[in-house]
């Protein structure tokens, strides 16, 4: 399984918990006492062994159950679907795809969520940022978005810390579940290439405006 540990990446997605004081307790007390006393975030593939975890994530997370092509689609995702571990317990998840609808290449953000008695401990930002990674790498994307509920205030605060803005809000999107309107929450990417060629820009007219003042 390749796993993503936290430790590779800037201590905010690590998290430390002080060290309990030795005490004369049973053997059994020290060893756990005297246990290493990080707390670990991974994330690691989707696999069809573990599949099973992935929907038991979604379903008690998210209020939309999703099909068995979904999941079937999800092992194929590679780097865009991953477990979360919290000291090598799943405990959240995240799935993406590639969009291409609308002339344009996006990622979509399908589902992410988290635990309930494990939320705000970074778990969810360790998974943004994981996919936030991929399209960075890719160079791309148009931009990356994903649908949530209206009421869902939280979900909306978590994704506007990483740069997403609500452009639309869809009226009945929801079947079955009320409120049934969505917001689309999206964060505008700049293509490599479209830096590359406003780089390029920058530096002729730099270069032009070098050659015009050597020519008075
Ligand atoms: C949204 C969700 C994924 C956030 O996961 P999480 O692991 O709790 O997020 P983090 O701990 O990384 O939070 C990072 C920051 O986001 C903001 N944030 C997260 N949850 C928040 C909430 N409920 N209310 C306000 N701000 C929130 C905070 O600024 C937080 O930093 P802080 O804890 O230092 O204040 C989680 O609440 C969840 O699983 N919700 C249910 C599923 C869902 O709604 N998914 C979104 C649609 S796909």
């Amino acid at each position: 399984m390749a796993l993503i540990s936290s430790s590779d990446r800037p201590l905010s997605f690590g998290l430390f918990f002080p060290r309990k004081p030795p005490s004369a307790g049973s053997t059994m007390t020290r060893l756990i006492s005297e246990a290493p006393a990080r707390s670990n975030i991974e994330l690691g593939d989707v696999t069809y062994h573990n599949l099973k975890q992935l929907k038991k994530i979604n379903t008690v997370v998210l209020p939309v159950s999703y099909n068995d092509k979904f999941y079937v689609d999800v092992l194929q995702s590679g780097e865009l679907a991953k477990l979360a571990y919290y000291n090598d317990v799943v405990v959240g998840a995240v799935c993406s795809r590639i969009d291409t609808s609308e002339n344009m290449r996006r990622l979509y953000i399908m589902t992410l969520g988290c635990l309930y008695p494990y939320r705000r401990l970074g778990i969810g930002t360790v998974m943004v940022q994981h996919i936030l990674n991929c399209v960075e790498r890719d160079g791309n994307f148009d931009s990356i978005f994903l649908h949530v509920k209206v009421d869902n205030k939280g979900a909306i605060e978590f994704y506007k810390r990483f740069g997403f803005e609500i452009v639309e809000t869809k009226q009945h999107y929801y079947k079955r579940i009320e409120p049934a309107d969505a917001h689309v929450l999206q964060k505008t990417l700049t293509k490599k290439a479209a830096v590359a060629a406003a780089a390029a820009n920058s530096s002729n007219t730099t270069s032009q405006h070098h050659n015009s003042s050597d020519e008075e």
